[in-house]
């Protein structure tokens, strides 16, 4: 339909949509900035999706894929200069430079809204501007939140289309409230040189402009969910994290939440749905969310969590029925894929998928690719987008507003030394000191240098929406308000031997390390105290039934190296300094502890602790 801004927007049956004053406002103020053509308010509906995928699949934003081994599935190619986030022109809008602390890029709002609205200002100049109101979280769900999205994009429509709950249920959700996030997009020339996406966490607003990268528009994910919502739930005392959220089932019907939190394209997505191997017969692992996880303290003292998201932005590549057989299965149907390369009967292929390398293909760029070519034929960072209902594992209380208790905290990295299999805190500040010194190897998720080393605390150092410090030092006062806090642990699926070799073999049998997390975290398991955390003991992993791996590899892999270790705790130096002031003392002194410890031991000459 198309409206005047002002009018009460309606559907394409003429239903009104919304009378919400605040709403009809903004939007009104952003047509006159961006003045459109047309001014198009998204209801959600089914006859929405096809009229917009039609439109989409004329202008050449979507390819349609082989309707009958991949129904209702399309291909994007994106510019190849916006594939991924980036983080140099990713800002916090805060009043002070303190406020967005030292590990993101910050500009005063007043310059932000100037330099942006320059950009912003004519750019769907006969065009059509979406109006896209979306919720984060269940409907009606006390933890859920509500956005508004403006864009030009359809190809950002049909994604948010998925990743949330979009249209009408919002605008119903947010009545006459004028509580709701405010998001403009535009993708302009998709030009570097004019890309920012700003964030204004006072305002609760987001300009995103020059990408058309799903990480810097579609809003509600990282924007809101994460660097929005990160500020959000230090006033409202809540937690906003870069967390899977997965239910283990025993074969008695005993269900443990966890949530973990891993660097982007290090495994969350697989790991989320996750099948257990042979030996764990009757074991049943359900998704509730493969990214982002807000957490509450419920009346019972306990920590619950929702999955904002209604659906996977996945990383392609490596994805198999070896990897992730449940993720194959709910990319089959109505999926947008995006950089991927295309097969010649029309079907999707990146590298690691299962089967034969295909003779030829068209690559990620549209460019003819022939086996054995030193170009990757698939993006690295290629994504579909699928709807969470299409997972065979999907939890059934993904949609319970109240969410599901969590029992163990998880943190990951990708790394290849020192950081042993799993280790278990000692407490839940020092969980939180394993989370705010985590480092992991970089990905191909964020432009930039691929593998090496920064710390990347609770994998959030790219969303964090104020400052890491004053982040840090929430995770710390929540505990006065969790009485009944889950277990806090790391996990490292990546360690390798002095021959470059994984010393784990990962996937489906870290549900051999998932299992002996839900043991400690009910307490029914033993462990061995180090002066770093707790480890399994020999024995304790259930290793019964394990291919490939042996006694002394997984002996390897659980090991405390203390020398490891002290030059670990000597590294995070940089990032402590780097947080200054704002560091909390009790971070700084358990780091300082740690390491007067370790030197204590090796002293005596032990080099186990
Ligand atoms: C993602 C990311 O897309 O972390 O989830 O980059
Ligand atoms: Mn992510």
């Amino acid at each position: 339909m198309i409206e005047k801004s002002k009018q009460i927007p309606v559907d394409s049956q003429g239903k009104p949509l919304t009378d919400n004053a605040a709403l009809l406002a903004w939007v009104a103020e952003m047509a006159a900035l961006v003045k459109p053509k047309e001014v198009v308010w998204c209801d959600g509906s089914e006859d929405e999706r096809k009229r917009l995928t039609e439109l989409a699949v004329a202008d050449g934003s979507l390819i349609k894929l082989n309707e009958e081994k991949l129904p209702g599935c399309y291909l994007h190619r994106s510019n190849p200069n916006d594939v991924a986030r980036m983080e140099n022109l990713t800002f916090i809008c805060t009043p002070t430079k303190r406020e967005a602390g030292p590990t993101n890029n910050w500009m005063e709002p007043k310059d932000a809204y100037t330099k942006l609205g320059k950009l912003f200002d004519g750019s769907m100049a006969g065009k059509t501007m979406y109006v896209v109101p979306y919720i984060m979280g269940p409907a009606g769900s006390p933890m859920a939140k509500i956005g508004v999205e403006v864009t030009d994009s359809v190809y950002v429509v049909l994604n948010m289309r998925i990743m949330t709950r979009m249209g009408r249920i919002a605008l119903k959700m947010l009545g006459q409230s004028n509580d709701f996030n405010r998001g403009l997009h535009a993708v302009l020339d998709c030009n570097p040189e004019r890309r920012f996406i700003c964030h204004f966490p006072q305002d609760n607003t987001i300009w995103s402009v020059g990408s058309g990268y799903g990480g810097n528009v579609l809003l509600g994910k990282k924007c809101l969910a994460l660097r929005i919502g990160s500020y959000l739930g230090q006033r409202e005392k809540w937690l906003a994290e870069h967390m899977l959220i997965l239910g283990l089932e025993s074969p008695e019907g005993e269900m443990t939440y966890v949530a973990a939190a891993f660097p982007s394209a290090c495994g969350k997505t697989n790991f989320a749905m996750m099948i257990p191997p042979k030996r764990f017969r009757g074991w049943k692992i359900w998704t509730v969310g493969d990214d982002i996880a807000w957490m509450r303290v419920g009346k019972d003292g306990r920590l619950w969590a929702i999955n904002p998201e209604h659906g996977y932005f996945g990383v392609a590549p490596g994805t198999s029925s070896k990897s992730n057989a449940n993720a194959m299965v709910t990319i089959n149907h109505d999926t947008i894929f995006t950089n991927v390369a295309l097969t010649k009967d029309g079907c999707v292929w990146w590298e690691g998928m299962d089967g034969e390398v295909p003779d030829e293909l068209t690559d990620w760029q549209g460019r003819p690719w022939k086996k054995g070519s030193t170009e990757k034929a698939a993006h690295p960072n290629s994504r579909f987008t699928a709807p969470m209902q299409n997972n065979p594992a999907l939890s059934k209380y993904a949609d319970e507003p109240q969410g599901v208790p969590i029992s163990a905290i998880i943190f990951g990295g990708r790394r290849a030394t020192t950081i042993p299999l799993v280790m278990q805190s000692f407490n839940w500040a020092h969980g939180v000191f394993f989370g705010a010194t985590m480092g992991s190897e970089t990905t191909a998720a964020a432009a930039g240098q691929v593998g090496v080393v920064r710390r990347d605390p609770m994998a959030m150092l790219p969303f964090c929406g104020y400052n890491i410090g004053d982040y840090f030092a929430h995770w710390l006062d929540m505990q006065k308000y969790i009485v009944n806090p889950p277990k806090i642990f790391m996990v490292n699926w990546f360690r390798k031997d002095k021959d470059g070799k994984f010393l784990w073999p990962g996937f489906g049998e870290n549900m051999r390390v998932l299992k002996w997390i839900v043991d400690r975290a009910r307490g029914r398991v033993g462990g061995q105290e180090t002066v770093l955390g707790w480890v399994p003991k020999a024995g304790d992993l259930d290793l019964s039934g394990i291919d490939g791996v042996t006694e002394e590899q997984v002996n390897e892999a659980t090991h405390v190296e203390l020398d490891e270790w002290r030059a670990e705790l000597e590294s995070q130096s940089e990032f402590f300094d780097k947080v200054g002031d704002s560091m909390p003392e009790p971070l700084t002194l358990t780091r300082k502890l740690l390491l007067s410890k370790i030197a204590r031991l090796r002293d005596g000459g032990a080099s186990v602790a």
